[in-house]
C-alpha cells in the first residue's frame, strides 16, 4: 500500500461556483472523495490538501511529502509564478504529476508557463474534472511499474 499525496492551490476551494463555464461544476469535495475512493479501490491510501496560501502548500510538500510515494498537484495560479514550490517538491525528493481543469495552452498566454512541467512525471490539462482522474490512473499506473521494479530487483 502506498500513500499518495493530492494539493489543490488557491481559489480551487471554490470549484463548482468558480467560473464554471472554465472550470466545471463539480466541488472540490467531490473530486476528492471520488479520488479517495478510486485510490482505496486499488489498494492505497490517499491524502487531499487545500490551500490559499504559498506557504501553507510549501510547508504541506516538507511535512507529509516524505511520507508519500508519488504527489498529484493542481498548483493553481501558483503554476505560473512559484519557485517555491517547485523548489520544495525537489527538497523532498518527491515524483510529481501536474494537474489542470482546464487546457492552460488554450488560455492567455501568461498560463503557458509552468514552472513543474519539467521536473514532472506528466502533466494533464483540460478535461475538468476528469482531469484529477487521469492523473490518478496515471499515478496508479506508475506505482505498479515501481513496484514491479522493486520485485524484479530483490
Ligand atoms: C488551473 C489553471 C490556472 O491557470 C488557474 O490559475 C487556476 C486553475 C486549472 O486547474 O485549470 O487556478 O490550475
Amino acid at each position: 500500500m502506498a500513500r499518495i499525496l493530492v494539493i489543490h492551490g488557491p481559489n480551487l476551494n471554490l470549484l463548482g461556483t468558480r467560473e464554471p463555464q472554465v472550470y466545471g461544476q463539480t466541488s472540490l469535495a467531490e473530486i476528492d472523495h471520488e479520488l479517495r475512493q478510486r485510490a482505496l479501490a486499488a489498494g492505497h491510501e490517499l491524502e487531499t490538501f487545500q490551500s490559499n496560501h504559498e506557504g501553507a502548500l510549501v510547508d504541506c510538500i516538507q511535512q507529509r511529502g516524505p511520507q508519500a510515494a508519488l504527489l498529484i498537484i493542481n498548483p493553481g495560479a501558483y503554476t505560473h509564478t512559484s519557485i517555491a514550490i517547485r523548489d520544495a517538491i525537489l527538497a523532498v525528493g518527491l515524483s510529481v504529476i501536474e494537474v489542470h481543469l482546464s487546457n492552460i495552452y488554450r488560455r492567455e498566454p501568461f498560463r503557458r508557463q509552468s514552472y513543474l512541467a519539467d521536473i514532472a512525471l506528466g502533466q494533464v490539462a483540460g478535461f475538468g474534472s476528469y482531469s484529477y482522474i487521469v492523473a490518478l490512473q496515471a499515478a496508479l499506473h506508475w506505482l505498479q511499474q515501481q513496484e514491479s521494479r522493486a520485485s524484479q530487483s530483490t
